[in-house]
Order: structure tokens, then C-alpha cells, then sequence
């Protein structure tokens, strides 16, 4: 129970560090009122350059990966273990929800990526595909982020994912559709920003 608990808050602690927010003050800018105003990944590339922006979305990813697979890796306690799936959740919600930007935040996708890959590399895969296929197609990363984030758990529901850890991959999704809702009015008003 301890143990448990100490995990969800330093898995929470975590997924709040503003990585894109950190990278935009050492160049000078608060990214939050530039761009689309979001601290993540894409967000960093538009105004900072490419580079920021592949390294955002690795330390926002491995918010995600490392504290899952570091549960269940030593704690887990068997497929009946649901904590691995409350983490997943406090990870996201670190990211979108964090302490230290007063409950502001950012869009949960590469953080949630983290999480997915963590529970399976296999079922990772289909979404990562949809990710790719609909920014291309699309020509908008939030529609990516919107659909392949939605098939996450379709994907890891195929594959044999635990019924402990469902819901809460589901609550990751609302979480992250959520958070993208001034996107989806953009999209619908036709006025997303291209990568
Ligand atoms: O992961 C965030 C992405 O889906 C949208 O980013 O900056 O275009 O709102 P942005």
C-alpha cells in the first residue's frame, strides 16, 4: 500500500515537469503564448526548431515509459494488478494537469505514448501506424494524436490486454481528447495550424 502510493505521487511529480516549457525559457520565450500555446512536442518544433522538438517528445515519452515499466518490471503483482493502469493515468494527468503550472498543462500524447509502450510494444504498433498515416494524409498532428490515441486501447484490448488496466487506458484517451478540445474546434472551423 506504501509502496503503491509513493509510486502514484512521484509518477504524478514526474509527468508535471513542463520539459517544453524548460526547453522554449532556455531559449528565451515562454511557449505558451506562442504557436498553438501547448508545451509539447509539436509545439516546440513549430517555434523552436525540430531538434527541441524531438527532445521534448522524448523526455515527455519516457515520463510515461519509465515509471510502468519500472512497477512492472519489480512490483507488479500479477495481471489482477490494476496500479500499473493508475499510473499510467497519473502520468498523463502529471502532464496535463501539472503541479507545478497551477493545474495547466499539456495534450497527454507522448506521455501516453510512454505508457502503451510500456504495457506492449506489439499492440504500440497499430497506433503508431494510424499516427503516421493520418498526419500525413491530414497534414495536422492533432489528428493524429485524436485517432491514434483512440485506437490505443482498441489495439492493446486485441492483443490481450489486462481488464485491471482497460479503464484506465480509456481515461487516458478522454484525458487526451480533452485536452485537445480547441484543437477539435479548429478543425471543425477549419482553422488547425499545419505542423
Ligand atoms: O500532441 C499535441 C498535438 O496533437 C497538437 O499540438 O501544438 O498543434 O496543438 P498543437
Amino acid at each position: 500500500m506504501k509502496t503503491s502510493l509513493v509510486f502514484i505521487v512521484i509518477t504524478y511529480i514526474v509527468g508535471s515537469i513542463p520539459f517544453g516549457l524548460l526547453f522554449s525559457k532556455i531559449k528565451g520565450i515562454d511557449i505558451r503564448k506562442h504557436g498553438s500555446g501547448n508545451i509539447g512536442a509539436t509545439n516546440v518544433a513549430r517555434v523552436i526548431g525540430k531538434g527541441w522538438g524531438l527532445f521534448t517528445l522524448l523526455l515527455d515519452f519516457l515520463k510515461g515509459y519509465l515509471p510502468i515499466k519500472l512497477y512492472l518490471l519489480y512490483y507488479a503483482q500479477g495481471p489482477s494488478d490494476p496500479l500499473p493502469g493508475v499510473l499510467g493515468l497519473f502520468a498523463v494527468c502529471g502532464h496535463c494537469f501539472s503541479i507545478f503550472l497551477k493545474g495547466r498543462g499539456g495534450k497527454g500524447v507522448a506521455t501516453a505514448a510512454g505508457v502503451f509502450l510500456a504495457f506492449s510494444p506489439k499492440a504500440f504498433l497499430a497506433p503508431v501506424l494510424i499516427f503516421i498515416i493520418s498526419v500525413k494524409l491530414s497534414g495536422f498532428v492533432s489528428v493524429g494524436s485524436l485517432l491514434a490515441s483512440a485506437s490505443a486501447p482498441i489495439s492493446m484490448h486485441l492483443n490481450g490486454a489486462s481488464p485491471f488496466i482497460e479503464p484506465f487506458l480509456w481515461l487516458i484517451v478522454l484525458v487526451i481528447w480533452f485536452q485537445h478540445r480547441s484543437n477539435i474546434k479548429r478543425l471543425l472551423s477549419g482553422k488547425e495550424m499545419k505542423i
